[in-house]
């Protein structure tokens, strides 16, 4: 019996041309599709969502992050730290889940979902991580063994997701993988 590649989502990313966010999650989702998977990625244009809880219920932007995360069997995560904590985009978008509280497989149970917090210093990165750790356990989904804190300031990304720094690449691949072994183990 044939089965479907598993659908990985990544959701995350500014408003800042050429965001580094962004080119995090190419890399992930290049490392994901590498192994089979298929993905789908929600930067930031995708993200200018209005303020949760006043938004019309048929808003498009709304829709189409509530259907990614309904079919997603598994999730990436990544944030910039602004002062010290996850964007408020980001963190926004992330209270519309609260739509999928009443769904047969609520919020982002039974999915993998691996996390990135990155910053132009190390505490911010490790900060915004943790903070997208903690909504990950509130929306009952499980947090990878591997989170990855990138510093914007040492490392370089293209447009199409390439690192310059092997460690870093290394780090957002095992990541990866661990969504999809998840996916495994659970389907
Ligand atoms: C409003 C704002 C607040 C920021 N706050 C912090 C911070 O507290 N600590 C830090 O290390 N970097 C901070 N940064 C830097 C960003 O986290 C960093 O440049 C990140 O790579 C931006 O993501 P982007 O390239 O996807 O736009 C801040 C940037 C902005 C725009």
């Amino acid at each position: 019996m044939a089965t479907r590649p598993p659908y990985i989502l990544a959701i995350g990313g500014t408003t800042r041309p050429g965001s580094m966010t962004e080119r995090v999650l190419r890399n992930a989702l290049g490392h994901a599709r590498a192994r089979g998977a298929q993905v789908q990625l929600l930067g930031g244009d995708s993200l200018q969502l209005p303020l949760y809880g006043t938004a019309a219920p048929d808003h498009p932007l709304v829709q189409t992050l509530l259907s990614e995360v309904r079919r997603a069997d598994g999730v990436i995560l990544a944030s910039p730290g602004y002062h010290g904590a996850l964007s408020g985009l980001m963190k926004n978008a992330l209270d519309y889940l609260e739509e999928a509280r009443s769904d047969a497989q609520p919020y982002l149970s039974r999915r993998a979902v691996g996390c990135v917090g990155l910053a132009a210093g190390w505490q911010a990165g490790a900060a915004t991580l943790g903070g997208l750790r903690g909504i990950v356990h509130a929306l009952r989904g499980w947090p990878t063994p591997m989170g990855v804190v990138i510093n914007s300031t040492h490392t370089r990304f293209d447009a199409d997701g390439a690192c310059d720094d092997a460690q870093v690449d290394q780090q957002l691949q095992t990541m990866a993988h661990q969504v999809l072994e998840f996916c495994q183990l659970h389907h």
